[in-house]
């Protein structure tokens, strides 16, 4: 196990009716509040309406900032940081999905910051000073609600890229599973791959004796692999939607990789394709995930035989290790499809005229993954296994 210092200041307030807190919470950081939605869901729930009255309720000034899209735009932020500098916004509130979060985060990372809120990522700008960011998850997805991470799209140069700052840790998380009952299924599905693709980012590393974060990884997998089917089949199954909801913050908390050399290639594959053709996150990954393991299976196949064993109970009775971690791949493969999962680009019509394009997006800051470290020919490859 490697050295690690480990903090997480993020307060998860999670359950039924938590919600009632949130203007109790807000007032903690100032009167004047900016929240910001999404697309119109949170009205159509009925989430809003509650969020306000909480916020009335302890008379806090608001303010709104409506319309933040899947694959949040950098348009979006530079309108929210516009509207916390013309207002003197004390706290920056998110109610919704990891995008509306991130674009929140992002509006608060640039406020203090005199150039343009695009500097944050194409620059790498270090964040000196941010406003407090809260959150109210709708969709298990991300993580975003308790990690320091943002990832913004600019349609102009089709370029998706992620930032982070200590800073931009949410003060505190609301997660009250029942406001993820109306999650569509396909982004339901989507999250779920999402939450499994950041813990195969972490699980699948060379570092040596992590047994523990090697269970915690394998539970949160068993858990989701389970919890996936009780959902689908009933969307308002409250333990079900809090089991994934909890698996979601636990996988992309920054717990589960302590002490490890992590990967995340597969991450920066998948934004290359939704910065080019806009696809959902969790549904790129779905395509992505299993070429990555197919590809990267040469450098070692002790952690996918672990893998493969202990998640998805193959039998290695008679089988080399190379066919026992082909197999947990295609269980990994199977359970994807058997929730509706897209399997291939083709999916999305997309065909092999922007694979250099898109390769060269993902290596723009140079090789990516430890486990296999990949240049822009290994992108290419896996693109087309992924066609
Ligand atoms: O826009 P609204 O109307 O709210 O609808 C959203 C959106 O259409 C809808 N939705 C959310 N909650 C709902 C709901 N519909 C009905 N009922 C509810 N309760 O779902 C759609 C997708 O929402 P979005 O926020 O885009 O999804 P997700 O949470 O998967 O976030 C995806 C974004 O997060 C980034 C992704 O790249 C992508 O841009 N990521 C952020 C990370 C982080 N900050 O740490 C890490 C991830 O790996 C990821 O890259
Ligand atoms: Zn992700």
């Amino acid at each position: 196990m490697n050295n690690f210092n480990f903090n997480n200041p993020t307060e998860l307030l999670f359950g039924k009716g938590k919600v009632k807190k949130v203007g109790k919470k807000v007032k903690e950081y100032g009167s004047k509040v900016l929240v910001v939605t999404g697309g119109g869901s949170v009205k159509r729930i009925g989430l809003y309406d509650k969020v306000i009255a909480s916020l009335e309720e302890n008379n806090l000034e608001i303010y709104e900032l409506s319309g933040i899209e899947p694959n949040p735009r950098v348009s979006s932020v530079r309108d929210g940081v516009k509207l916390c500098k013309e207002n003197d916004i004390d706290l920056v509130l998110a109610v919704g999905g990891g995008s509306t979060i991130d674009a929140s985060k992002a509006i608060a990372g640039a406020v203090f910051y005199d150039g343009d809120a695009w500097d944050l990522f194409a620059k790498g700008i270090i964040i000196e000073k941010a406003l407090p960011v809260g959150t109210i998850l709708t969709l298990a997805a991300t993580g975003s609600e308790m990690n320091p991470n943002f990832v913004v799209s600019n349609l102009e140069t089709e370029e998706k890229m992620g930032a982070g700052s200590p800073l931009l840790y949410p003060k505190f998380s609301i997660l009250d599973p029942v406001n993820t009952f109306t999650v569509p299924k396909e982004h339901t599905v989507y999250g779920i791959i999402d939450i499994a693709a950041h813990v195969f980012e972490q699980y699948f590393s060379h570092t040596e004796s992590t047994p523990i974060q090697d269970r915690w990884a394998e539970g949160i997998l068993v858990t989701l692999k389970e919890e996936s089917m009780k959902v689908l089949a009933n969307p308002e199954d409250y333990n079900a939607r809090a089991n994934i909801m909890l698996a979601g913050t636990m996988a992309l908390n920054g717990l589960i990789s302590i002490g490890k050399e992590t990967d995340w290639a597969s991450h920066g594959i998948e934004h290359a394709v939704s910065a080019v053709y806009d696809i959902p996150h969790g549904g790129g990954l779905a395509i992505i995930f299993p070429n990555w393991m197919k590809y990267v299976l040469d450098q070692g196949t002790d952690k996918f035989v672990q893998y493969s064993t202990r998640v998805w109970d193959v039998d290695p009775t008679g089988k080399s290790d190379k066919e026992v971690a082909l197999e947990g791949i295609e269980k990994t493969r199977e359970w994807f499809n058997k929730m509706g999962a897209p399997s291939s680009l083709a999916d999305y019509d997309i065909g092999n005229d922007k694979l250099e394009v898109m390769a060269e997006k993902a290596t723009a800051k140079g090789t990516r993954g430890s486990y296999k470290v990949l240049d822009k020919d290994d992108v290419v490859e896996i693109y087309k296994m992924s066609l």
